[in-house]
């Protein structure tokens, strides 16, 4: 039979659906061979100089930057989201003490469903106060999260910060530097939307079978834990951690190179070139570590990058540093313990997380694509007692 039907279809198979187009989309374009990303039309270089992220979450969901009311009005409804619901904020202590944090969340955001009114309403409208919802909420989990963690006591949210700021606040306690609001904030404005990448894929699969926003996220979330896509943040920094010195990159380097093992924050299924993201996040990442009493990892991570780019593996592949390579140090010069990095990826990314799941609710189609049976041909079943 299979065969038959291989010769009858003559189906090509694409294995990781590579260079495949399998929708269109108005969000964001990731243009690997010149190395650019834009939302909407807008370079990520001129909105990360110039903007926040509560505008770039504007511009995914609504598809044009806000003026100045709009904007007002999307930072005071994202404000009012920070606030958890009460018996949620009671669910947070019940997961055993070790629980790896993206499995909480993963946990906490579907939960946070059973609290939202509209949680099953796929109406435009709806989608947009849901976004919301979920951009602030995620925020405040992940804070709470880790202060109870580590045995913290919680930090209300505050009115009078934006979001990346008022992240920071809540996750540490206190009031970051500038400098450390301001590299939160390009952080979560360059990780928001990035095509069809995995998790944004696994969203759309979810949603187009009309399923509803919290259901998408959560499935993406799933699928951003894995260490080829939102987990490598976390091994980039493991990496440089078990580098440790400046002194022990080169030798690191070649034990890795004869052991074949990837190095983690290097590489990218579309870009061929330096990813735009991550030549942004080494200058934040540069700055920060400038002023911190920890400079080693930056000085490792770009000796280890020089080496790379310097070798003609890496060269014949055509491998640079992605996002999570300098996002990695970014995170971890907030003030963030590795263990939440993935979490830091889905803080950001669930603005472009519900825009495609708006996107997708607007023009659905069921997203089902076909494999190539290559089992068994068709055989009798055997009784159980006939089975040697
Ligand atoms: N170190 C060493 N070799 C590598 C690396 C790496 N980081 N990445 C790819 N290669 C090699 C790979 O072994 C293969 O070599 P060969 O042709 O001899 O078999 C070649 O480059 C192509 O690799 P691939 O796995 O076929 O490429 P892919 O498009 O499937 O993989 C990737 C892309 C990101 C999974 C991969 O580059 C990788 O594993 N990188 C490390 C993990 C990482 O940093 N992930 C974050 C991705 S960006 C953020 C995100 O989207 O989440």
């Amino acid at each position: 039979m299979n065969k038959q039907v291989q010769q009858k279809e003559t189906p090509k198979v694409v294995k990781g659906l590579e260079g495949i187009y399998v929708a269109t989309t108005e969000i964001s374009l990731v243009d690997g061979e010149n190395g650019r990303l834009y939302y909407r039309g807008y370079d990520i270089r001129e909105l990360e100089a110039n903007g926040t992220y509560e505008e770039t979450a504007h511009l995914l969901w609504y598809g044009k930057l806000p003026n100045k009311k709009e904007y007002d009005t999307i930072c005071k409804r994202l404000i009012n989201y920070r606030f958890l619901p009460d018996n949620l904020l009671q669910m947070l202590h019940l997961l055993p003490q070790g629980t790896v944090p993206i499995t909480a969340m993963r946990t906490f955001i579907s939960a946070l469903a059973a609290w939202d009114p509209w949680a099953e309403d796929n109406s435009r409208d709806a989608e947009l106060e849901n976004a919301m919802r979920l951009t602030s909420g995620i925020a405040s989990l992940l804070a709470k999260i880790h202060r109870i963690r580590t045995r913290q006591p919680m930090v209300e949210p505050r009115l009078d910060l934006n979001h990346a700021t008022n992240f920071l606040y809540m996750f540490h306690g206190k009031d970051p530097s500038p400098e450390a609001a301001k590299a939160m904030d390009s952080f979560l404005i360059l990780y928001a939307d990035h095509g069809f990448n995995a998790s944004t894929f696994t969203a759309r699969v979810t949603a187009s079978t009309l399923s509803d926003m919290y259901s998408a996220i959560t499935a993406a979330l799933g699928a951003l834990k894995g260490p080829l896509h939102g987990g490598a943040m976390e091994a980039a920094m493991r990496q440089f951690q078990e580098i440790g010195s400046p002194e022990n990159v080169e030798p690191w380097f070649r034990k890795a190179m004869e052991e074949k093992r990837r190095i983690m924050g290097i590489g990218h299924r579309v870009y061929k070139t330096f990813d735009p993201r991550a030549r942004i996040l080494k200058e934040r990442a540069r700055a920060l570590a400038e002023q911190s009493s920890e400079p080693q990892w930056f000085e490792i991570a770009e000796k280890l990058e020089q080496l790379a780019l310097s070798h003609p593996y890496f060269q014949e592949r055509r491998l640079y540093p992605n996002v999570d390579y300098y996002g990695a140090l970014v995170v971890y010069y907030l003030g963030i313990p590795p263990e939440f990095y993935t979490i830091m990826f889905a803080l950001s990314r669930v603005a472009g997380w519900a825009a495609h799941v708006i996107e997708q609710h607007a023009d659905n189609r069921l997203i089902r694509p076909r494999a190539l049976y290559v089992g068994p041909e068709p055989r009798p079943y055997v009784p159980l007692e006939e089975r040697s």
